[in-house]
């Protein structure tokens, strides 16, 4: 039986690691997907084959609820998968940090205590503060990005708050030391506690301080803290499979934080620490910029007459759920022999590979997605680039601005085509709360109107069912 269970971890991880591989390529990320879930069945299976679980009944009854919510959890809409994946890292935490609280005072109450090694402390300490700080950090996360009322999207900011929250940690951490020398002591479990209690406080004061914007980079933080909390978990229960999947969590979370940051062209102490879209207003008093709007009819007609139009998606086609029209307005577009292309930006939207999902949902081809330094090149070729709902991806500011708080952040230089059209609702500033530069340019015309809505009547006047 044993060889058995560790056959299936062995199958478990070799899936896991497939799974990642296949879904860092969207032809394959739908197999990627796949595997995942496969490898947590063979790892819930496999763990449950152990031989010393015996109490079946506790492992059923927690089953039915979880798959009940989880199953409510898949169904939520494309924009919010952002934070429902804040809400699936709170769960990981959460069981990181009952099961070592569990451990601790199950062997604490043994005599003797002789499974808390300093070892072994060390590890139930690290899975309790990283698992409960990904708890309540991953709630506050999810709460912004859902931009519940009473929580403040901007950054909550006041003096003294990195001292504050890097007290708070250490004041964790030196609890913990004592725990390791003492783990015996009749006050231990109160230590123990107030440990706890720190490690929930220091993750909502840790994201508080974060803009919405910077919400998914966080994210991916608080999935490797998540993944790092398995792994500890992992050396606690002396379960290989924990460690394993749980450093695969922790590192993917951290490279993929990483080239968030690379994409923002921002730091990781920037993004924790920096407030990031506090500042929100640089217009400049006495400086009437007027961006210029044009007809439905118009700019059917310059589109149809291109060679290469690139179109730019950003988080409000994704709110539109405009992708299904985006793809008839492709259709149309390569109907008339027209080269269509997507540029797509590393960090539009609201999660990494937002754009991609959204448009592989819609089945546009996967060789017309392009990356942003691919295309890039291409643009002062193209006769249109359309931007859909895309503003901070596209803001030439980040190129020539040293005062823009997204300077240097890499864009896709839609200003630089021969002529460009954008589609929003209103002059409304993007996530990073700054005004946009490109919508003021000569050859920039605006189509004001909700994505879904005005890619539709390009579609009519494309196809000939629109009225002039
Ligand atoms: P944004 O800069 O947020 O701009 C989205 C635009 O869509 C807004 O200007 C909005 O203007 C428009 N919009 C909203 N609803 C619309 C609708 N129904 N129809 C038409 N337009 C609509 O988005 P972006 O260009 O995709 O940039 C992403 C931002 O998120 C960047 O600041 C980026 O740094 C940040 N961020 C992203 C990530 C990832 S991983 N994606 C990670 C960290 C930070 P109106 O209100 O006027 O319509």
């Amino acid at each position: 039986m044993n060889l058995l269970v560790q056959l299936a971890y062995l199958l478990g991880t070799a899936l896991f690691v497939l799974s990642l591989h296949w879904m860092s390529d969207p032809k394959t990320a739908r197999r990627g997907v796949f595997a995942g879930a496969i490898a947590m069945l063979v790892a819930i299976l496999a763990t449950w084959g152990e031989p010393d679980i015996t109490r079946h009944l506790w492992i059923i009854i927690p089953i039915i609820p979880a798959t009940v919510l989880g199953v409510w959890l898949s169904q939520v809409p494309l924009t919010a998968v952002p934070q429902r994946t804040a809400l699936s890292h709170a769960f990981g935490g959460l069981a990181a940090g009952l099961v070592g609280t569990a451990k601790f005072f199950y062997w604490h109450s043994e005599p003797g205590t002789p499974h808390l090694t300093p070892f072994i402390t060390f590890a139930i300490l690290a899975e309790v503060i990283l698992g409960f700080l990904t708890v309540t950090g991953s709630l506050i996360a999810a709460a912004k990005l859902q931009e519940v009322k009473w929580i403040p999207q901007r950054p909550w900011v006041y003096r003294g708050q990195n001292f504050v929250n890097l007290a708070a940690l250490l004041l964790a951490v030196g609890l913990g030391l004592l725990l390791m020398w003492f783990p015996g002591g009749a006050w231990a479990p109160v230590l123990f506690l107030m440990v706890v209690f720190l490690a929930l406080n220091f993750g909502w004061m840790l994201v508080m301080p974060i803009g919405g914007a910077d919400m998914p980079t966080v994210i991916s933080i608080l999935n490797s803290y998540a993944g790092l909390a398995a792994v500890a978990m992992g050396f606690v229960l002396n379960n290989k499979l924990l460690i394993t999947a749980g450093a695969l969590d922790g590192s993917s979370g951290l490279i993929l934080s990483i080239i968030m940051c690379k994409a923002m062209n921002r730091s990781f102490t920037n993004v924790l620490f920096g407030a990031f879209g506090q500042v929100q207003s640089t217009a400049v008093a006495g400086d009437q910029k007027i961006a210029k709007s044009e007809t439905i009819e118009g700019a059917a007609q310059i589109m149809e007459q291109a060679g290469l139009v690139v179109i730019v998606p950003g988080y409000g086609m994704a709110v539109a759920q405009a992708q299904h029209r985006v793809r008839e307005l492709y259709d149309q577009l390569t109907k008339r022999g027209v080269d269509v292309r997507f540029a797509i930006h590393p960090v539009a939207g609201r999660m990494p590979g937002h754009m991609n999902v959204l448009l592989a949902e819609a089945e546009i081809p996967y060789d017309k997605l392009m990356e942003m330094d691919e295309i890039n090149p291409d643009l002062p070729q193209a006769d249109v680039v359309l931007v859909i709902g895309a503003n901070d991806v596209v803001n030439p500011a980040a190129r020539t601005d040293e005062s823009s708080p997204i300077y240097g952040m890499p864009i896709i230089d839609a200003d630089k085509a021969r002529s460009c059209f954008c589609i929003k609702r209103s002059m409304n500033p993007g996530f990073a709360g700054i005004e946009n530069a490109l919508y003021f340019a000569d050859r920039t015309y605006m189509l004001f109107g909700d994505a879904k809505q005005v890619v539709g009547e390009l579609v009519k006047q494309l196809s000939g069912q629109g009225g002039h």
